[in-house]
């Protein structure tokens, strides 16, 4: 699958023909630091894959080809941001404080499975930040953009639990510590919404309380049925943010292999704004 869809990612540009007129200069700051955070991710995420594709080359070549293809769409996704934050009159700028202290300790990861969890965390709450940015974007580019990374970022949760559940099968021992960098990453993640409303709502118009709730339900959405994984949230988090473990069971799983299934084929996922 990951073949096929490197095929249609050459086939796939950006309008970027009509130009867009931001309300104020503030808007305008807002959306070039929202889709520099984006930017950050898919490097992120393009990076660590490529190095775990490295690693484990010498036991399984069809997994590292996986995270190789898989890095691939990552760097696809940071070519067209960098084309589409030119367009909109900006550049990729440096990491702001809170960024640059996160990937700092995520880049400071060793182990494949803590690497894939947090990575695999980043794709979640990615994906509910761009769908949510869809409620309300009205240009073209800006909704042709936010849907292409939503889409493909909900094919990569599930790719992510699959890469996790081939690096737990190799470290059975990992889990304790992997559970508490969960939890520690969790709270870190909803915490993130902060500094980011200060510099991305003028742009997104997503209010810090539903974007920090959506984050706290997708993430303990998350493992909440892969329950061999042994990562589901504990009852005190779900009880912090008044979250009902069975109500987040009842809604459709985002990880499972169905899931993967389902926004595996490009050409045929319909992409919903959140909520
Ligand atoms: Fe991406
Ligand atoms: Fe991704």
């Amino acid at each position: 699958m990951l073949r096929k869809r490197r095929a249609r990612m050459a086939e796939e540009k950006l309008d970027l023909s009509q130009s867009i007129k931001f309300k104020s200069h503030q808007e305008q700051l807002a959306a070039i630091a929202f889709f520099n955070a984006a930017f950050r991710a898919e490097e992120s995420g393009l990076r660590q894959a490529h190095a775990l594709s490295e690693l484990t080359a010498r036991w399984d070549p069809d997994l590292a080809e996986c995270l190789k293809l898989y890095g691939e769409e990552e760097g696809w996704h940071r070519r067209l941001l960098t084309e589409f934050l030119a367009w909109m009159g900006g550049e990729v700028r440096p990491m702001g404080r809170t960024t640059r202290t996160f990937y700092r300790l995520y880049g400071r990861a060793e182990r494949m499975e803590s690497i894939v969890l947090v990575n695999l965390m980043f794709e979640t709450i990615g994906s509910t930040t761009y769908r949510l940015a869809l409620r309300r974007a009205t240009h073209p580019a800006v909704r042709q953009i936010l849907t292409i990374l939503t889409r493909d970022e909900s094919f990569h949760v599930p790719l992510n639990v699959h890469f996790l559940r081939q690096a737990l099968a190799r470290a059975p021992g990992a889990r304790p510590r992997l559970r508490a960098l969960y939890h520690v990453t969790f709270l870190g993640l909803v915490a993130s919404t902060l500094p980011s409303r200060r510099r991305a709502e003028r742009f997104d118009a997503i209010p810090r309380p539903v974007l920090s709730r959506a984050y706290a339900v997708e993430l303990a959405r998350l493992f909440l049925e892969e329950t061999d994984l042994g990562l589901e949230p504990s009852s005190v988090l779900l009880r912090a943010f008044g979250l009902d473990g069975d109500a987040l069971l009842r809604a459709p799983s985002a990880v499972s292999l169905e899931a993967a299934e389902r926004a595996a084929e490009r050409e045929s996922v319909v992409v919903e704004a959140y909520g």
